[in-house]
C-alpha cells in the first residue's frame, strides 16, 4: 500500500505492514536470511545474540496462539527481551487510546512492537505514529495483511518446490476475510508465481480481486481449481468476521469446498497441502488428511520462527 513508509531511502526494511509493493530482491533477501536460522534449530542449535539489548513487546489486541508465540519465540532466540501486551487486560479497556498506549510503551524506550489488531489499516496507523527509530511489524490487521504469514508460506514453498517460475498455486475458500490471501497473493506474484487460482463461492470472493495482481484467475469450482496444481493453501472459514449470510451452512461448505482424502488422492502426488492455522476440522479439511503425508502445516508453525527472526534481524540487526 505504502511501500514508502515501510522502506527507508535506501530500500532498507524500516517496518513490515505488507508485502504488497515490496520488491523481489527483498523478499528473496528475508527468505535466504530465514534459512540458516531454520537450519540452526533443527540442528539442535537455537539461540543468536544478534537482538542482545533490544526490546521487542507484542501488543496482541486479537487472539492468537501460533503467531503470538512464534513471535515470542523468535523475539527470544534472537536475544531480544520480549514483553507480551495481553491488551484486553490492560489499559484501554480502561479507555486509554490505541495511540497512548503505544506512547506508553514507547517511553519504556521499545525497539519494536509486533501488533496484531481487528482492524484493517491498524499497523500503518501505529507506523505512521511511531517515533523515529521505532519499527512496526504487522501480525494481522483485520482482513487487510500479515505478511509474515505469508513470508512463512513462501518459505515453505521455496524449500519443498526450488523455484516459483512455473508452480500452478490454488488459495481456497474465504477468501474476502482472509489476510492471509491477500498477503500470499502480493508475496507469491511478486516471487514469480504466474498461476496462482483463487477458489471458493461467490459469497466469499471479493469483487476485483483478480486484478490485485497478474496471473490470477478465480475459480468457483474446487475440482477445476485444483487441476493440476503444485501447492493448495487452504483457508480457515473466518467465522469471527462473519456478519449476515456468506454460507448456506458449513456442511454444505465442506461438500463443495472442503479437502478430503479422495479429493486429495486426485491431485498431483507432490502437491503441497499447506494452511495457516487453526484448522476448522471437518470444515475446510477432513481431519485424517490435516497432518498426512502431503500436509506440511506443521512445518509451516516451525518455519514462522525462523522467517520471523529473519524479518526482526533485518529491521533490528543491521545488514549482514
Ligand atoms: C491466520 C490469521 O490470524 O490471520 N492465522 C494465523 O496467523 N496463523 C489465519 C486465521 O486465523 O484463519
Amino acid at each position: 500500500m505504502t511501500p514508502s513508509l515501510q522502506l527507508d531511502p535506501q530500500g532498507r526494511l524500516r517496518h513490515l505492514l505488507t508485502t504488497e509493493g515490496l520488491p523481489r530482491p527483498l523478499l528473496e533477501r528475508l527468505l535466504d536470511r530465514a534459512e540458516p536460522y531454520a537450519r540452526a534449530s533443527e540442528a539442535g542449535f537455537k539461540k543468536d545474540p544478534l537482538l542482545t539489548g533490544k526490546t521487542v513487546v507484542n501488543l496482541f489486541f486479537e487472539n492468537s496462539t501460533r503467531t503470538r508465540t512464534t513471535f515470542e519465540l523468535a523475539a527470544a532466540r534472537l536475544s531480544a527481551d520480549v514483553v507480551n501486551l495481553h491488551v484486553q487486560a490492560s489499559s484501554t479497556a480502561k479507555g486509554e487510546t490505541l495511540l497512548d498506549t503505544l506512547k506508553t510503551i514507547e517511553a519504556m524506550q521499545v525497539d519494536l512492537f509486533v501488533i496484531r489488531h481487528e482492524a484493517s489499516g491498524a499497523a500503518h496507523f501505529f507506523a505512521e505514529r511511531a517515533a523515529p527509530g521505532v519499527a512496526i511489524l504487522n501480525a494481522g490487521d483485520g482482513r487487510h495483511a500479515h505478511p509474515t504469514q505469508a513470508l512463512l508460506d513462501s518459505f515453505t514453498i521455496r524449500r519443498h518446490k526450488k523455484s516459483f517460475a512455473g508452480l500452478s498455486v490454488a488459495i481456497v475458500g474465504d477468501i474476502v476475510h482472509s489476510r492471509v490471501a491477500r498477503s500470499n497473493i502480493h508475496a507469491l506474484t511478486t516471487l514469480g508465481v504466474t498461476d496462482l487460482r483463487l477458489v471458493g463461492p461467490t459469497t466469499l470472493m471479493p469483487a476485483g480481486i483478480d486484478q490485485l495482481a497478474p496471473g490470477l484467475s478465480i475459480e468457483h469450482d474446487l475440482m477445476r481449481g485444483l487441476d493440476g496444481v503444485d501447492v493448495v493453501i487452504l483457508l480457515r472459514l473466518q467465522k469471527e468476521r462473519m456478519v449476515g449470510a456468506f454460507l448456506p451452512s458449513l456442511g454444505e461448505f465442506h461438500r463443495d469446498y472442503g479437502l478430503t482424502a479422495a479429493r486429495l488422492a486426485r491431485l498431483k502426488p507432490d502437491v503441497l497441502l499447506m494452511h495457516p492455522g487453526p484448522i476448522n476440522r471437518g470444515v475446510e479439511i477432513s481431519g485424517d488428511i490435516a497432518y498426512g503425508e502431503r500436509s506440511v502445516i506443521l512445518e509451516q508453525v516451525q518455519h514462522g520462527v525462523a522467517v520471523r527472526m529473519a524479518v526482526m534481524a533485518e529491521i533490528l540487526g543491521g545488514s549482514q
